[in-house]
């Protein structure tokens, strides 16, 4: 049996002092408006930092602003996020409630080219603060650049989607991770029908509202 983790995760949601934790998220968002970290910020309009609830139990990942997110500010507005939206809704979950949502990196790569290694990592500061603050039980990692940028594992979200594996060392630590497809793959690969990414993707989102519910279930 594995020892069990020194603090749990989540735990947050509701003894973090909720004025101090939006403050600070406040300041996180500031700061990034300025940040010169590397190259994507000379082609951004805004720094696309987060939306939905700080005090929820569920963190998503994805992987960059597009350019309705970067004209907006928001992450996930755009198709993919809509879609995003209802694949949530059909397990009853609201992504703007029940969830917080960012990405891997803050500003909009050109012409909606995957963000570098580099660019990755020159913003996993502002990921790492998100993360202490919101202090997540359950991360969503939407999508292959997600895994990468996290975990780095590169390729193989067909094997990993669904997965459920716990967070080990630094932010991570003991938080419940689970890799899904990018929901801009599933506007390409529309089939509802049973083991399609579709259908695969609904099965996922079953399964982490099940997780939620045990996390917030009383003893
Ligand atoms: N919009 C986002 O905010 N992130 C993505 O990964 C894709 C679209």
């Amino acid at each position: 049996m594995s020892a069990a983790p020194l603090f749990e995760p989540g735990a947050g949601a509701g003894t973090v002092d909720a004025v101090l934790q939006a403050r600070e998220l406040e300041v996180l968002a500031h700061d990034c408006e300025g940040c010169r970290c590397c190259s994507l910020a000379d082609g951004r309009r805004t720094a696309v930092v987060s939306r939905g609830n700080p005090r929820a139990r569920l963190m998503l990942i994805g992987e960059a602003p597009g350019a309705q997110e970067d004209e907006q500010g928001l992450p996930f507005v755009g198709r993919s996020g809509q879609l995003l939206d209802r694949l949530l809704e059909s397990v009853g979950l609201d992504s703007n409630t029940d969830a917080y949502v960012c990405n891997i990196v803050k500003c909009r790569p050109p012409e909606n080219r995957r963000p570098t290694a580099q660019e990755m990592a020159a913003c996993r500061p502002w990921l790492e603060r998100q993360i202490q603050l919101m202090d997540p039980a359950v991360i969503l990692l939407v999508g292959a650049t997600a895994v990468e940028g996290l975990l780095g594992i590169k390729g193989g979200i067909t094997k990993l989607r669904g997965q459920w594996s716990r967070g080990e060392g630094g932010s991570l630590e003991g938080r419940w991770l689970m890799p899904i497809f990018h929901p801009s793959y599933l506007l390409r690969h529309g089939s509802l029908e049973p083991e399609s990414p579709r259908w695969l993707t609904g099965q996922d989102l079953q399964e982490v509202q099940r997780r939620l519910a045990q996390l917030t279930a009383p003893l």
